[in-house]
């Protein structure tokens, strides 16, 4: 059972489906203008959760690793958002992605998703949703959410609500 504070939830993972399932819950809430950043180890389901986050957003195709291009950019029929899907594994340090105009990804249409967002932590919005994925065991994973902001605050109660947790 999931556990939620005003500005936290825990989630226990117990397969891949899960991870997707919650992050096509997500997926479903996010806007322009929306920061969510996915921590954690390799393998720990980041890349899987973004998975969820694009089917509940409604992207055209199928949610892949960024790690070999940094960003994949999607997008849905429904309306111009653009859906950026980040991964900083190869950056080192904020100025890379202060260099490239990272910031630039959730401004107008856009929002980001972003893997290894400890890489390039000082060039990240205060204000973000920040899901730090650990291990449990090979199909268990520990998803802890934290809200900072308003938005977050209220996309986190949102998220819970569907979860059928109350904050
Ligand atoms: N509960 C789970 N949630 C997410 N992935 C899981 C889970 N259990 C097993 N896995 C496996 O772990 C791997 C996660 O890979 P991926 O999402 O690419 O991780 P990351 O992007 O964090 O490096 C996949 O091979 C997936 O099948
Ligand atoms: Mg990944």
């Amino acid at each position: 059972m999931p556990t939620s504070s005003n500005d936290h939830l825990e989630y226990t993972s117990h397969d891949l489906a899960q991870t997707q399932a919650l992050g096509q819950l997500l997926g479903a809430l996010l806007r322009p203008g929306d920061v969510v950043c996915l921590s954690g180890d390799l393998g720990a389901g980041k890349t899987a959760f973004a998975q969820g986050i694009g089917r509940g957003w409604g992207a055209r195709e199928r949610v892949t690793s960024p790690t070999f291009t940094l960003v994949h950019e999607h997008r849905r029929d429904a309306d111009p958002a653009v859906f950026y899907h980040v991964d900083c594994y190869r950056l080192d340090g904020a100025g890379d992605a202060w260099s490239i105009g990272l910031e630039d990804l959730w401004h107008d249409d856009g929002f980001a998703v972003i893997e290894w967002p400890e890489r390039i932590q000082a060039a990240l919005p205060a204000e973000r949703l920040w899901i730090a994925f650990a291990f449990l065991g090979a199909q268990q994973r520990h998803l802890a959410l934290q809200a900072s902001g308003a938005r977050y605050v209220a996309l986190l109660a949102a998220l819970g609500e569907q979860l059928g947790v109350t904050g």
